[in-house]
């Protein structure tokens, strides 16, 4: 079986989150009680993925640096790569050529907060022969890229913020392509907002018949955090799940541990590292529990 390795797109221009943007890119706010960008990363390691790249802008790429060095404490991977501007989310197959090498590529963009149980990202990455899409049920799908299905479930076509979606599944940020990904990214061409656009990407493989959606049930919670009212919402919704369980959503410590990607040592060194803090309560416990 092929290696997949994972891109977190975590730049952009974050305008719609000014000024909290104007010092460094949305991903590193907060979503409760952790930086956003801890979410994403955890979901690639639940999906068992351990060698990771990070793209964000320049002035973003020493915090991220700072937060996660090159992963090995986490028995991770992670390297880190400039996107000079946002020139569209499919430049990062381009931006990450070299770091893909042979292999496939798991997306995941650095907004997108997953919750539940994730087994079907596992599978979905074992499972993907050319490209894996997903479908999510929303109210409001004119805000994302939006797939239609046949009567038979097949997936037959898909649009990016089109103003009468044909369906209400909208394409969460997360996207699982086989090697040829970059050389079809390159080929391109930008969009009318002056982007490579992801949805043109996907098009390529739904064209060929090599796309494969699969739709995330109803017990998933997608979140994106894009804008201060879902920032908020996503906010309040980790801390009611957090404060209920006192189990945290995002932990990628926790999840580095739990997926064995570190042991019992690795995971007390980590802790000892740690300031006093909340987190570091919470890491003692799991260290003691488990
Ligand atoms: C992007 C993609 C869109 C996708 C969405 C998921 O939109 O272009 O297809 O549904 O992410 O979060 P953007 O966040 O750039 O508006």
């Amino acid at each position: 079986m092929k290696k997949t390795k994972g891109i977190i797109l975590a730049g952009g221009a974050g305008t719609r989150m000014y000024p909290m943007t104007s010092l460094y890119s949305k991903q590193l706010i907060a979503v409760y009680d952790k930086p956003m960008i801890y979410y994403p990363l955890s979901t690639l390691i639940l999906a068992g993925i351990k060698e990771v790249l990070i793209i964000s802008n320049d002035e973003t790429i020493p915090h991220y640096q700072k937060l996660f060095k090159n992963g090995s404490h986490l028995g991770m991977k992670i390297e880190y790569a400039v996107q000079k501007a946002p020139k569209g989310i499919a430049e990062a197959f381009i931006i990450g050529e070299k770091f893909i090498g042979k292999d496939n590529a798991f997306l995941i963009l650095g907004d997108n907060i997953f919750y539940g149980y994730l087994n079907f990202l596992r599978d979905a990455v074992n499972n993907n022969k050319t490209a894996t899409v997903f479908g999510y049920y929303v109210k409001d799908p004119e805000r994302y890229g939006v797939v239609e299905f046949d009567k038979s479930g097949k997936a037959i076509s898909i649009e990016e913020k089109p103003k009468k979606p044909k369906s209400n599944y909208a394409v969460p940020g997360i996207y699982i392509f086989d090697n040829s990904c970059v050389q079809r990214a390159k080929k391109l061409k930008p969009s009318a907002r002056g982007e490579v656009e992801i949805t043109d990407l996907i098009k390529t493989y739904l064209e060929e018949e090599n796309l494969n959606v699969v739709k995330i049930g109803r017990g998933i919670a997608w979140l994106d955090s894009g804008t201060p009212d879902s920032l908020l919402d996503a906010s309040s919704f980790i801390a009611s799940i957090e404060q209920r369980q006192g189990l945290k959503i995002g932990c990628i410590e926790e999840a580095a541990y739990a997926m064995k990607f570190i042991k019992k040592a690795g995971l007390n060194k980590i802790i000892e590292e740690m300031p006093n803090s909340y987190y570091r309560v919470y890491l003692e416990g799991i260290y003691n529990i488990v």
